[in-house]
């Protein structure tokens, strides 16, 4: 099966998936291409290292937010995706885009969701005094971070701990659960079924 992602930055998260196609932990799957809104992300090297196609779509190129998400949809829809994955992609997706891929795209988002949706996730729990925090992989829906969650994995946060140092022990996290659930997607165990998530026939 296929599998697309969708980047802007590092790729570690891609680096996950890729290395657990190799070995599979993924099972029965390639990542198929990966796409970047930008030119720089380091991701696209990793693509290129793992001999996927990586592909660089420029925003400023299109007029507005419909025509971009159109052609990324093109773009996807030519490598006949199975599963579409959002790893770490800081653009904001329109409805179109998410219905178009409603049951089959997935996120992580680095908190205990619905804790701190959207930004800076990090130094808001770091500031709230919160001594838990973590990562969350969720089904994707027109609700920014809000779809229904698969996997969550929590980490302590200590009292003389920094934004950079609870940034690494979340994606240490990260690393782990995002290949597991899309192991499950693409194994047909996961689903999204009437808005909800069910893994092996049970309600998430
Ligand atoms: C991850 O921490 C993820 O939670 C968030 O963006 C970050 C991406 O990191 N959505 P990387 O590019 O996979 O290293």
């Amino acid at each position: 099966k296929n599998i697309v992602v969708l980047i802007s930055g590092n790729g570690s998260n891609l680096q996950a998936i890729l290395d657990a196609c190799e070995n599979s932990t993924i099972a029965n799957a390639k990542v198929a291409a990966v796409l970047s809104n930008k030119a720089d992300a380091y991701g696209l090297e990793r693509a290129r290292q793992a001999n996927v196609d990586a592909l660089h779509v420029s925003a400023a190129n299109f007029s507005d937010r419909e025509t971009f998400d159109k052609a990324m949809i093109e773009k996807i829809d030519a490598y006949q995706p199975d599963l579409i994955i959002l790893a770490g992609f800081m653009r904001i997706l329109s409805g179109d885009f998410v219905r178009h891929y409603q049951g089959k795209m997935i996120n992580i988002h680095p908190s205990l969701l619905p804790k701190y949706p959207g930004l800076h996730t990090h130094q808001r729990a770091l500031d709230a005094g919160d001594t838990e925090h973590g990562t969350s992989v969720h089904f994707v829906t027109e609700e920014l971070d809000g779809g229904p969650v698969i996997l969550q994995a929590k980490v302590p946060i200590f009292a003389d701990d920094t934004v950079d140092n609870i940034f690494s022990r979340v994606q240490e996290q990260e690393h782990r659960i995002y290949p597991l659930v899309a192991h499950w997607f693409i194994n047909e165990r996961l689903a999204m079924i009437d808005g909800q998530a069910s893994l092996d026939g049970n309600t998430l």
